[in-house]
């Protein structure tokens, strides 16, 4: 389906969406001044801060996009290792960067790093383009992402917004409409804009980030050990627990699935998941929701049930039933299982011994180690 596009909004519009929020020039200075001083004494030292060449900081942005700093450091490191830089990382096949990216979830952010690479090489002559706009053509970077490179690798004067700057700069200057962490926070990024140094930005930016993971937490924030307490509108009018105000989340749903683990004693079999379904590219049991299909009414029925796995995926939260099949006739599964995938060459049979080496979503993953006792006793 192709992607709406929206209208950009008039200078008008966004300059009235913006009106009381900007601070004066002097404040604007003292921010700056008081941040990045605070950033040299206490900013973190992470791994991906060691230099600023552009392929490190493209990674751990991309790793960082929906996973806990504490967590990508390992990953970071260990995939810098693997793929030292973006010639190394286009070369390798989609399946080594899979394997390598295992555990971080939301592996459609690993394919398309992939394919920014090769397009970096391809097109690019192996060099990280450096503004907003060409960065922002290449797969898997958004707006955030194009400009966190271009500030932090390339010193441009581009302003971030993300889970924790959004929080420092709603309160520094009293921003109170509800916030979605969507594009529709688009004043916001406007109060940024009016905000970053025109030298400096990278630095700027990951102090505000800093500042906001460190000190201007969500709940119980440090306002006496903030270096912008006395400049911060929120401070000031006692309202730090309010802002920023943020919109109701989507609802959640309750969906039921069953997984087969079907198995020939040695062996397993598995489905590749799909262009257009959730972890496309990775291994997973064969799963459906119900209604089931004739085939799986009758294997819930004569399966064994191994246990139960429950995860969240975007706004729903799933429970899987984890049923056990085994049967000394795999041709006959053959015949009937690839009505599991759009490609009948998705669904294939691997050796139980090699479980651990594939990439799978981390449902999946869970699902497999519920295998693992049963083999065990096969052995
Ligand atoms: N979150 C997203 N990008 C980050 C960065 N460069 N440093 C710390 N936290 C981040």
């Amino acid at each position: 389906m192709a992607k709406k596009t929206k209208a950009a909004p008039s200078d008008a519009a966004r300059t009235a969406s913006v009106e009381g929020f900007v601070l004066a020039a002097t404040r604007q200075r003292t921010v700056t001044r008081r941040l990045l001083a605070w950033f040299d004494r206490h900013g973190r030292d992470l791994p991906w801060r060691r230099n600023r060449e552009p392929y490190r900081v493209w990674l751990s942005e991309v790793m960082l996009q929906q996973t806990q700093v504490e967590r990508v450091c390992d990953y970071f490191v260990r995939f810098l290792a693997t793929f030292p830089d973006v010639h190394a990382l286009a070369a390798a096949t989609e399946a080594e960067v899979l394997s390598a990216w295992q555990g971080l979830g939301y592996y459609r952010r690993a394919r398309q790093l992939h394919a920014c690479a090769k397009q970096i090489v391809s097109q690019h002559a192996g060099h990280f383009p450096n503004t907003v706009d060409e960065l922002s053509a290449l797969p898997g970077i958004g707006r955030y992402t194009a400009s966190a490179i271009a500030s932090i690798a390339f010193e441009r004067s581009e302003p971030i917004i993300e889970a924790n700057s959004r929080r420092v700069l709603a309160r520094l200057v009293g921003y109170d409409q509800p916030l979605s962490g969507s594009s529709t926070d688009l004043p916001l990024w406007e109060i940024a804009r009016n905000l970053v140094p025109k030298q400096g930005a990278g630095l700027f930016n990951q102090a505000l980030m800093d500042l906001g993971a460190m000190v201007c937490r969500p709940t119980a924030p440090s306002c006496h050990a903030c270096p912008l307490a006395t400049a911060c509108t929120a401070f000031h009018d006692g309202r730090t627990d309010e802002l920023p105000r943020m919109a109701k989340p989507r609802a959640s749903v309750a969906l039921d699935e069953v997984a087969l683990v079907i198995t020939d004693g040695t062996r397993v079999l598995l489905v590749q998941r799909g262009d257009g379904e959730w972890w496309t590219g990775l291994w997973d049991f064969p799963r459906a929701a119900p209604p089931l299909g004739p085939l799986l009414r009758v294997a819930r029925r004569e399966g064994r049930l191994l246990g139960e796995v429950r995860y969240g995926v975007t706004h729903h939260r799933v429970r899987v039933d984890v049923v056990q099949v085994a049967t000394e006739r795999p041709t006959v599964v053959d015949r009937a299982f690839p009505a599991f995938a759009k490609e009948p060459a998705a669904v294939k049979w691997h050796p139980l011994s090699r479980l651990a080496q594939l990439a799978m979503p981390s449902p999946a993953r869970r699902i497999a180690e519920l295998v693992v006792p049963l083999r065990a006793r096969q052995s």
